[in-house]
């Protein structure tokens, strides 16, 4: 099994249209490593790729992102969102657009999910909302490339889950001999992701696995679950993942909060639902 899995990694690290980051989001990579480098100076060169920082623009602009309208430029949305975030929200337009056909109501699943943990990292101590909506927001990478570029398996893959009635990531487990989560991890360290994202795409479903995002991986943990639970998108299989409740404890949250997120969430998702922000107009 394990000269298998080796194979199968190789295979997806190998292929070329894998989700490698945008040229120019390598580019300012680069770039912003060096302290010196301004917001300024890194806006201008996403700006060059005059239709991702369109779809950039559009997203944080959108309802979903909480500032509606505000942001005017990839500068301005970098003073106000943090680099890392806007990076993360290149790489989440870039691969989203390329699989709107693989999975669907991915995307749909991934902003509910984007949502609810910006929502949840609002109410507790060291979790950055932001990062934690764009963990929420590419916690389910792995299946896009699942389904893109190992499309034979794919199809086993949705067998097995109808046959079993077993969730997405154990009918991976079965016939890949690994799960989107790994292949997330795998993706988000060669991205050089900061580990409080790598961790919670990582580990979403084994939030107590977390060594150093022990917070953040909790919180996308349980914004997955509360996103399959009201039945916002899909995420390729009809079942609620389990909820880990030692996670949920982790977060030190209420039975009061957790009403009023739900409540909350009632109107969000409606809201998102009706923008359909990633089909017209492109
Ligand atoms: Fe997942
Ligand atoms: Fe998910």
């Amino acid at each position: 099994m394990d000269m298998e899995k080796e194979k199968i990694r190789r295979k997806i690290k190998s292929i070329k249209s894998l989700p490698t980051l945008p040229a120019v989001a390598q580019k300012v990579s680069k770039m912003a490593e060096n302290d010196n480098t301004s917001a300024q100076q890194l806006g201008k060169i996403i700006s060059t790729d005059q239709a991702l920082s369109g779809r950039v623009l559009r997203l944080v602009n959108s309802s979903f992102y909480g500032f509606p309208g505000r942001i005017s430029s990839i500068s301005n949305a970098i003073v106000l969102l943090g680099f890392d975030v806007v990076k993360s929200l290149i790489i989440s337009v870039s691969v989203f657009e390329m699989m709107e056909k693989g999975v669907i109501g991915l995307w749909e699943h991934s902003l509910g999910c984007a949502i609810v943990s910006r929502m949840l990292a609002k109410r507790v101590d060291d979790c950055d909302p932001e990062e934690a909506s764009v963990a929420g927001l590419l916690h389910d990478i792995g299946k896009v490339v699942v389904s893109m570029q190992l499309s034979e398996n794919y199809e086993d893959i949705k067998k097995l889950i109808v046959e079993k009635k077993i969730i997405f990531s154990d009918a991976e487990k079965e016939v890949l001999g690994f799960t989107h989560q790994d292949i997330g991890g795998w993706l988000t360290e060669s991205w050089n992701l900061p580990v409080n994202l790598q961790e919670p795409i990582a580990y979403h479903h084994q939030p107590l696995k977390a060594q150093k995002a022990k917070i953040p991986t909790a919180v996308v943990h349980v914004a997955n679950f509360l996103t399959r639970a009201m039945g916002f998108g899909s995420g390729g299989d009809p079942w609620t993942p389990p909820l880990e409740r030692k996670a949920w404890e982790r977060l030190g949250l209420t039975m009061q909060d957790l009403e009023e997120i739900i409540e909350e969430l009632g109107d969000e998702f409606e809201s998102v639902e009706a923008e359909s922000l990633m089909s017209e107009g492109e």
